[in-house]
């Protein structure tokens, strides 16, 4: 997430910062032989170089095709057709839904479109602004560039999770309180980190509140209010509440 806030603010190659960090989220390479390819996901299934080029979405489809012409990318992208299913179970704010998916959907689609959880933003859909943040296994994630098969086995966490009812979770309550956000686009995705930074670390500095947002952008430039909502958010979660 970091390294793609990065080459977002230096306009360096994001493509290429998004397909990184998709590695990092659990993409291994096995093996190196044309379409014997095979990668490993989080979930422990092999994909081939094929299918995990046809899931991975069409901004690594860009980085990894570039150098094919139109039509060879046409036949890469029609390995897989529309429709095929996966089964598969996911674990959201505490509750396992089954599913079939496609290969290709993107946690962010899932979430939204399937599942109804819209508190889950889609922004830039490729990795660059932080609005669709969630938190898997407590750490901030994009749900755009996490496929909905990587994320079974995994606790997902989004900001409804964060909620007691209608009650306010207490990092929402300390944006809200703070106004730390205008047009309240991105404030979702803000929130989201703030909330796995405080689940790892009690009393942050500000350059780590800093840390932990740079990869949600605002453009409203909302951040001396985030910073301050957060550290408020913290001093509320170190009073014993949730
Ligand atoms: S990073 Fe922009 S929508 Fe996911
Ligand atoms: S509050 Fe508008 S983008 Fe952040």
């Amino acid at each position: 997430m970091f390294i793609a806030a990065i080459a977002n603010k230096f306009l360096v190659l994001p493509h290429i910062f998004a397909v990184i960090d998709m590695t990092n989220l659990g993409m291994e390479e096995d093996a190196m032989s044309g379409d014997k390819e095979k990668y490993q996901c989080a979930c422990g299934k092999g994909l081939t170089r094929r299918q995990f080029l046809t899931s991975a979405g069409a901004g690594a489809l860009v980085v990894a095709d570039s150098g094919l012409p139109g039509k060879e990318r046409e036949a890469s992208a029609a390995v897989i057709k529309s429709g095929e299913g996966n089964k598969i179970t996911l674990l959201i704010n505490g509750k396992q839904f089954q599913m079939l998916v496609e290969p290709r959907w993107s946690l962010l689609y899932v979430l939204r479109e399937e599942l109804g959880f819209t508190a889950t933003k889609e922004g830039c859909g490729r990795g660059e602004c932080g609005a669709c943040t969630v938190l898997i296994d407590n750490i901030p994630r994009y749900a755009c560039m996490t496929l909905a098969v990587e994320a079974e086995g995994v606790e997902i966490t989004t900001l409804e999770g964060l909620m007691k009812g209608e009650e306010l979770g207490l990092v929402q309550k300390a944006f809200v309180e703070h106004d730390a956000f205008q047009c309240g686009y991105c404030t979702p995705g803000q929130i989201m980190s703030v909330e796995g930074l405080l689940r790892k670390e009690q009393h942050p500095s500000t350059e780590q509140i800093r840390l932990a947002v740079s990869g949600n952008l605002c453009r409203c430039g909302a951040y001396n209010h985030i910073f301050e909502a957060a550290k408020h958010a913290a001093e509320l979660k170190r009073g014993g509440a949730r």
